[in-house]
């Protein structure tokens, strides 16, 4: 599998801490610090799915090849403003591409689940092009009165189409601990067989939970995927991480003692897009040059489930 285009689009609006401050008991003191996050994007009165077509059409664009050549189109999304039908389906509506669509929610950990599907249907010749979509409007999920979470999260859309070429040189995920650290409930409905429900519908997360399994899951999937790329670690060129929390990126990077300048982050002013982030620092490096032909990338991620994942890949487009 390799790389052959990406994509991105974030909404227009930025929300900066010091405007959360002003409904929120918080500060840009408290967030800064403890983050690394200045300003997130947020949907407000833009179409989702047509945000989402542009970033898909970003990514065609940076592939050199037709919207028609796609024969796969795999979109992970943990909140989309549809549960049904999937929102690979409504996008494909937008674009009037016809292919096999189908969705995936993995959490934040999507794009590395997405990536290990593309990879399986090209290895099998089951797909020539498959473009995966990672569309996250997470300011739908979190609690706009809790500080403890909604001050993380960012909306995002980033896009990447794979060929079958050969470039990753390995990927590995997997289910890392228990799944009740970042938990929302859909809604109950009104079925007057059940009982009434009185579940909170939104984010609920424990945060120091979660920030201690993800730098375990880090550690543990980084290591794994350098060792099955049989490439030194120091010959990694840059190193992408889930952009949750700085401090995580910053733990990481000492943990496997590599320079922290190798773990390019854009988290100060996205947030956390979920299983967006990667695709979109992925994107931001490509146009912006940042990413040389042969450049070696380790990538990992983690998020609800516990699930996590990493794979080492290098830059061939
Ligand atoms: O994709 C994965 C999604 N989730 C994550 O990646 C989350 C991972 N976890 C984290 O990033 C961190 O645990 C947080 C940023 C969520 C929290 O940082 P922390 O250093 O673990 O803080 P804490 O939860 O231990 O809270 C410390 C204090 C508490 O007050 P008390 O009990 O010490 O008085 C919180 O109530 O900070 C308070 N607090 C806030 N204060 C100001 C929590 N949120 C805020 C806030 N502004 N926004």
């Amino acid at each position: 599998m390799r790389i052959i285009g990406t994509g991105s689009v974030l909404p227009e609006t930025t929300v900066t801490n010091d405007m959360l401050s002003q409904f929120l008991e918080t500060d840009d003191e408290w967030i800064s610090s403890r983050t690394g996050i200045k300003t997130r994007q947020v949907v407000t009165n833009e179409s989702f799915e047509e945000l989402s077509a542009k970033a898909v059409m970003a990514a065609v664009e940076d592939s050199n090849i037709n919207l028609e050549d796609i024969d796969l189109f795999i979109c992970s999304s943990t909140m989309s403003p549809y549960l049904t039908p999937a929102f690979s389906c409504v996008v494909s509506e937008i674009l009037g591409l016809n292919c096999r669509c189908f969705d995936i929610n993995a959490g934040c950990s999507g794009f590395i689940s997405a990536l290990e599907i593309a990879n399986s249907y090209l290895k099998s010749d089951s797909a020539t092009r498959v473009l995966i979509l990672c569309a996250e409007n997470m300011t739908r999920m979190v609690d706009w009165t809790d500080r403890s979470t909604c001050v993380l999260f960012g909306d995002g859309i980033g896009a990447v189409i794979v060929d079958a070429e050969d470039s990753f040189l390995s990927i590995t995920s997997g289910r890392y601990d228990n799944g009740d650290s970042l938990v929302m409930k859909s809604p109950g409905g009104n079925s007057p067989f059940m009982p009434k429900d009185e579940d909170n519908h939104y984010l609920v997360m424990k945060g120091r939970d979660v920030f201690k399994k993800a730098i375990e899951a880090i550690n543990h999937d980084l290591k794994k995927a350098v060792f099955e790329s049989k490439v030194m670690i120091e010959k990694i060129n840059h190193f992408l991480l889930h952009q949750a929390n700085l401090r995580i990126i910053a733990s990481a990077a000492k943990s496997l003692k590599v320079p922290i300048k190798k773990f390019r982050n854009n988290i100060s002013n996205r947030g956390n897009t979920s299983s967006a982030s990667v695709p979109i620092l992925i994107d931001e490096l490509n146009k912006s040059g940042l990413l040389k032909q042969g450049d070696i990338i380790a990538m990992a991620v983690f998020g609800a489930g516990f699930l996590s994942g990493a794979s080492v890949f290098k830059w061939a487009k």
